[in-house]
């Protein structure tokens, strides 16, 4: 067993495995993390420049002091709110994600669709019809074994229509554990929290993680379901936190008030980063901790 003392000042107790049956809290307040648990954070929908800007700069930070096993970060709307590019995607890849998923901004940028195919850990929406450029889902290879991305969209209040995302799930979540991995994450990107919670009971027992995107305002409702899966409706958004949903309050304010079109600058000032942390258990895929993530970088990237 050994002890390490992290960035946050924190002393985390390794323990081989096979010392414990589950993570605990000593009463002393050091933390058991066991060697089969895979820390997972999942960042939501970075906005423009100075949530590239902020998301780039901390996460080899917070790899660091979270001791992060893998890191998935939404990049829909990281190129000036809207889409992502290829240059965007790589610094963010270089930077520490694992795996990036996008949304319904995916093909704002239109350089991404030949991009696609040449980077798998780049997402697109599962349930886009066969033959759309890239994938929904992707494998990697990690230290504590496989793990699996999957991302899909919803259907209410968003465009553009596409299949039944429930089923395209369900579907490849069957095929994933067909072949023996059980660490699975599903971004679902879409705006009503019916929709999401459904998706997140369906696949109870199923999937690690179950976390919403798209809304870009994080919700309060972490828990883990009784079959072992983690939830969040929504892991909110990493961008500018005087803002609405990133963008300048004076634009979206004069917009409703108006009724007139506008554009909706990039806001500036202190980010916020929206996330949340699991702990998965490498063996079987359960979640064993659920975190909201939530940090205010009060320098203006
Ligand atoms: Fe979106
Ligand atoms: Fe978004």
């Amino acid at each position: 067993m050994a002890v390490e003392e992290s960035a946050h000042g924190v002393n985390w107790i390794v323990a081989e495995r096979g010392m414990g049956q589950s993570p605990c809290r000593a009463q002393d307040g050091a933390c058991f993390v066991y060697m089969s648990a895979i820390r997972i954070l999942f960042l939501g929908d970075i906005v423009g420049e100075p949530g590239r800007k902020a998301v780039i700069e901390q996460l080899p930070l917070l790899k660091q002091s979270e001791a992060l096993d893998f890191i998935i970060v939404n990049g829909e709307n990281s190129a000036g709110g809207k889409g992502i590019t290829s240059k965007i995607a790589i610094d963010l890849l270089r930077a520490g994600a694992a795996v990036i998923t996008t949304g319904d901004h995916v093909w704002d940028q239109q350089e991404i669709v030949d991009y696609f195919p040449t980077e798998p850990r780049l997402l697109r929406p599962i349930n886009y019809p066969a033959g759309t450029p890239g994938a929904g889902s992707v494998v990697l290879e990690t230290a504590k074994g496989r793990i699996g991305v999957i991302q899909a969209q919803g259907r209410s209040f968003i465009q553009p229509p596409l299949e039944n995302p429930y089923l395209a799930v369900e579907k490849e979540v069957e095929r994933l554990r067909a072949e023996g991995v059980v660490t699975l994450v599903l971004d679902y990107h879409a705006e009503t929290t019916s929709e999401k919670i459904a998706m997140g009971r369906m696949l109870d027992g199923k999937v690690s993680l179950v976390v919403g995107t798209h809304t870009h305002v994080q919700t309060a409702d972490e828990r883990i379901f009784p079959g072992g899966t983690g939830y969040l409706t929504d892991a909110g958004m990493c961008g500018p936190d005087d803002s609405v949903l990133g963008r300048t309050v004076e634009s979206v304010v004069w917009r409703f008030k108006s009724g007139m079109p506008t554009r909706f600058p990039i806001a500036k000032g202190p980010v916020r980063l929206c996330g949340v942390i699991v702990e998965v258990d490498a063996e079987n895929g359960k979640c064993l901790s659920i975190k909201r993530f939530d940090l205010l970088i009060e320098d203006d990237a």
